[in-house]
């Protein structure tokens, strides 16, 4: 590692070429020894932290990109009473819990001769292109703490992750582990948002002012969870979706993990986040280090609509496999709404067949293919083709699908097991569990313990076979409960609290390697739903199951609330039967498409009770879909109106990224011919061009006249809808 004195050199270098480059298109990590600061600019962002006295690491700015001249300082606090000395009101990078220090901490650890004091100070940094790594120590342990930093040059969006390391010859036992503090600017009137739910009800919106105290969200599940979603946002004053201060963060973790916000009396502000410290013990032996997840920051200055799409456009172009340029997704059809459990070859080919005339480009076999698989009382942990559907194997199936010029694809639920199979039989002691306890069941099922070799090596193998032995595109990875009794045979005591993040390191290994073997299958992430959505499982799965509600009016709010986090592009929602399983809610075949063509379409409906003037409808909105298709899942959402907000209407707006056509989607709850409602101001448009808009799927001749993207902005657009769960759909295509 080298010492900051030989370092001056590129910050000098970057400086320049700050000075003769366009500034956002030029991202950067410097130092400067002068003042002791690290600076990373990239997009609109400038973050700076930076050398305090006796080599504190401070946090000193994150916020609107400044000037590469300007010049920040470090600042120097006093105690402000005996109660509060400045150790633990100062604005630390990554503190440890030592010293006098009251707040949450970053670290917490624990030696064998019951020291548990951890007082971190800086050693030593070095530059890298768009990062900076820092070497923190304990001022009197062997107990390093390296920190990376890196930013996005488009986004502006800041990733920060910790290594713990044990340089001592005893053992230390890490009791919490962040991956990060960021610091807001000292100021009133900021307001917390962040994402709730539960099975069938996920991703909906929060939103609380910030005030003295801490609100901490987090899963204490072992996985993601439906409960909490590993992402907030803080505005300053109300969340205005097209102006306004937001800072915003995601964590790139599966298993459990918590974020806090904290507010001290005096009005700062600290978010910690990282591996949920609930039951979390990490022996580390001398030599070992633990990894945190990766906590990545950014900032909006143009309110809650552009930290959206700022996530998106980064997770679309950095975190997703096959980015910058991932795959758009395919259309699919899938059974489980349609046949549940009963699958079998004559079915599911009958199935197909009527899907690919719709033009769907990829046929997807739920639950119920596998072993003694015929409700979910057993099955899980067999996976062999269940021979009395599939006589014949999947072969002919798959032949049958492909044939129809669609892509094969497979549900899974490896990481689970029931007590009726032969898994299980054989092997009681893998799945988790506390000595003498009972194993909770939930679906009747356990969960296999994903922290041991030998079952990681299982699963690995068993799903590897599977698509060794079979010509499948692509697996529906499904995840249908939390754990319970997290223990594991294989460990000793004393790293029993260990279990929890092992198997989640495991389950990323089995993906990584699946994905490295057969490099052309695509996954995609579901855990009852949308249990198991966050940045980690994204950068191994293509897409992701947001909720198992297929009702098209709950999906507005559920996808509303998915696309604050997370890109519209990676969400699957299919257009399923009405009434819908979950509410009995009718809606007309238009409003169910035109509520899943906001994402990856899908088709989930039974397919075998459409009618022909079923099959010509779906038909003409599979059609426009295709045509559509980039600009929903690569283009710039702005939610015009937010089903959050209560009103009778809600909309959103996709926008291509050479804004040259754009996509209208509007909904109307419940309304009235006797009220008017307000045409509908679409934004991001090019204001100086000109656009031709026309129905989705409509009459034709009722397209609107050429306008100017001014126009549709500030004059908007009329939408005339009445009656109950009303739809409609716009495409603006600019004129040459
Ligand atoms: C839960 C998923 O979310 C559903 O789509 C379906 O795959 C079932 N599991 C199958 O058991």
């Amino acid at each position: 590692m080298t010492k900051l004195k030989s370092r001056i050199a590129p910050s000098l270098i970057a400086a320049l070429v700050a000075l003769f480059v366009p500034q956002a298109a030029v991202a950067q990590a410097s130092f400067d020894a002068e003042s002791g600061i690290f600076r990373l600019d990239g997009g609109d962002v400038t973050y700076a932290f930076g050398l305090g006295e006796g080599g504190v690491l401070k946090s000193i700015y994150w916020g609107p990109r400044i000037a590469a001249s300007d010049r920040l300082s470090v600042p120097k606090l006093g105690d402000i009473s005996s109660t509060d000395p400045a150790s633990s009101i100062d604005a630390q990078e990554y503190p440890g819990w030592g010293g006098a220090f009251y707040t949450m901490p970053a670290l917490k650890a624990a030696w064998p001769d019951g020291n548990r004091d951890v007082v971190l100070r800086y050693r030593s940094s070095k530059l890298e292109p768009n990062a900076v790594v820092i070497e923190l120590a304990d001022i009197r342990r062997p107990l390093g703490v390296t920190l990376r930093y890196s930013i996005d040059p488009a986004s502006g969006i800041v990733g920060r992750s910790a290594r713990i390391t044990n340089n001592d010859r005893v053992t230390v036992r890490v009791d919490e582990a962040a991956s990060a503090t960021w610091s807001l600017p000292v100021g009133g009137d900021y307001r917390l948002h962040y994402l709730t739910g539960q099975w069938a009800g996920e991703w909906q919106l929060q939103s609380r002012p910030v005030t003295a105290g801490s609100t901490v969200i987090g899963s204490r599940r072992g996985t993601t969870g439906h409960e909490a979603n590993p992402w907030f946002a803080i505005s300053r004053g109300e969340a205005r979706e097209d102006h306004g201060p937001v800072w915003f963060g995601a964590l790139a973790w599966s298993g459990s993990w918590q974020i806090g916000v904290d507010q001290n009396p005096r009005g700062d502000v600290r978010i910690v986040g990282g591996y949920n410290p609930f039951d979390f013990g990490y022996r580390l032996l001398p030599g070992q280090s633990l990894d945190t997840p990766v906590f990545f920051g950014g900032y909006s200055d143009d309110g809650m609509g552009k930290a959206s799409r700022l996530l998106h456009r980064f997770e679309l172009d950095t975190v997703v496999p096959g980015s910058p340029k991932p795959r758009l997704r395919p259309i699919l059809y899938n059974s489980w709404e349609a046949t549940g459990f009963a699958v079998d070859e004559r079915g599911q080919a009958a199935l197909a067949e009527k899907a690919a005339s719709l033009g769907v480009e990829r046929f997807v076999v739920d639950d119920g293919w596998f072993g003694a698989r015929n409700n979910d009382k057993a099955g899980l942990g067999d996976w062999t083709v269940n021979s009395r559907k599939f006589p014949r194997g999947l072969k002919p199936l798959i032949d049958r699908v492909h044939g129809l010029g669609m892509e094969f694809g497979l549900w899974v639920e490896p990481e689970m097991v029931n007590a009726d199979s032969d898994l299980f039989r054989a092997h009681p002691d893998w799945v988790m569990h506390m000595p003498d306890r009972p194993r909770s069941e939930a679906r009747n099922q356990m969960v296999l313990d994903l922290s041991r070799t030998d079952v990681r090596d299982l699963v690995l193998e068993t799903m590897d076979r599977l698509l060794r032995e079979n010509d499948i595109q692509f697996i529906k990875w499904d995840h249908n409960r939390d754990f319970s009794e997290p223990g594991s045979a294989a460990l000793p005591p004393e790293d029993q609290q260990r279990v929890a993040t092992e198997y989640v390191r495991n389950f990323y290994y089995i993906l990584d390697e699946l994905r490295r073997r057969h490099p052309k299958v695509e996954f995609e992430s579901c855990a009852g739903g949308g249990g198991r959505v966050d940045l980690g499982v994204l950068h191994r799965a293509d897409q992701v199951w947001p909720s198992d509600n297929t009702d098209p009016y709950d999906r507005l709010r559920i996808q509303d609330g998915f696309s604050r986090a997370y890109s519209p592009g990676l969400m699957m929602a299919w257009v399923t039967d009405s009434p819908n399983w979950a509410n009995d809610r009718r809606t007309s075949l238009r409003y169910r498409f035109l509520s899943s063509m906001q994402g990856g379409l899908g088709i989930g409906a039974d397919l075998n009770k459409w009618k022909a003037e079923d099959f010509a409808e779906a038909k003409r909105f599979v059609a426009a879909y295709k045509e559509i298709r980039e600009t929903v899942q690569r283009g710039d959402l702005h939610r015009l109106i937010s089903p959050q907000d209560g009103s009778d209407r809600s909309a959103t707006f996709y926008v291509s990224r050479d804004r040259r056509q754009a996509v209208l989607f509007a909904f109307l709850h419940s309304g009235s011919r006797l009220s008017k409602q307000p045409a509908i101001q679409v934004r991001g448009l090019d204001p100086a061009a000109r656009y031709r808009v026309r129905p989705i799927v409509g009459q034709p001749g009722a397209e609107s006249p050429v306008q100017s993207g001014a126009f549709w902005m500030s004059h908007g657009i009329e939408v005339p809808m009445t009656g109950d769960f009303q739809a409609e759909g716009r495409i603006f295509e600019i004129v040459p």
